[in-house]
């Protein structure tokens, strides 16, 4: 009976630990103060992550990966808008399972949406090398 009971209190302390990553949840509290809930951006602050563009950025599975682990800076022009400012690395404040769950989300906010994120290519791109102007560079070579 003691030991049913002990059971039973230390599966209710794993629950939230095995409890999948809520991708809209977390793109809420982490990136729509500056992207909108939808995606659609704010002037003059943050891109939308929607439009044309997102059908050859999103074609390389590594681009989102690498900037939202390792940010991005410079001069982008989206939609016609021009953004020069930076986007922050999420690498050192969220885990693999949660940016995936981001990165998964943003993919079903596109007109398209495209294949979820897994865990492992997330880490796949926190343990390569990354910076904000690099992430820029691979930006300016897929959209070529
Ligand atoms: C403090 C504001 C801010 C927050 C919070 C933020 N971003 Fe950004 N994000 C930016 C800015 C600014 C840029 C454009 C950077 C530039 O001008 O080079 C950007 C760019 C991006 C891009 C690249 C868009 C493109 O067209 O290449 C993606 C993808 C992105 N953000 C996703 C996210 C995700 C996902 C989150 C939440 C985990 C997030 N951002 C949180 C400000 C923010």
């Amino acid at each position: 009976m003691r030991r049913a009971w002990l059971l039973a209190s230390v599966l209710s302390l794993c629950a939230p630990l095995t409890q999948a990553a809520d991708g809209a949840a977390l793109f809420a509290q982490h990136c729509a103060t500056c992207h909108q809930a939808d995606g659609s951006g704010t002037v003059g602050l943050a891109p939308p992550l929607q439009g044309e563009h997102w059908q050859r950025l999103g074609a390389d599975r590594n681009y989102l990966a690498q900037v939202i682990t390792h940010g991005l800076s410079g001069l982008i022009v989206v939609n016609g808008q021009r953004f020069i400012s930076s986007m922050p690395a999420f690498a050192g404040q969220l885990n693999d399972e949660q940016l995936a769950a981001i990165a998964s989300h943003l993919q079903g906010l596109q007109q398209r949406p495209g294949p979820a994120y897994s865990a492992d290519e997330i880490a796949t791109a926190r343990s390569s090398a990354g910076s904000p102007p690099q992430s820029r560079a691979l930006r300016m070579q897929l959209l070529k």
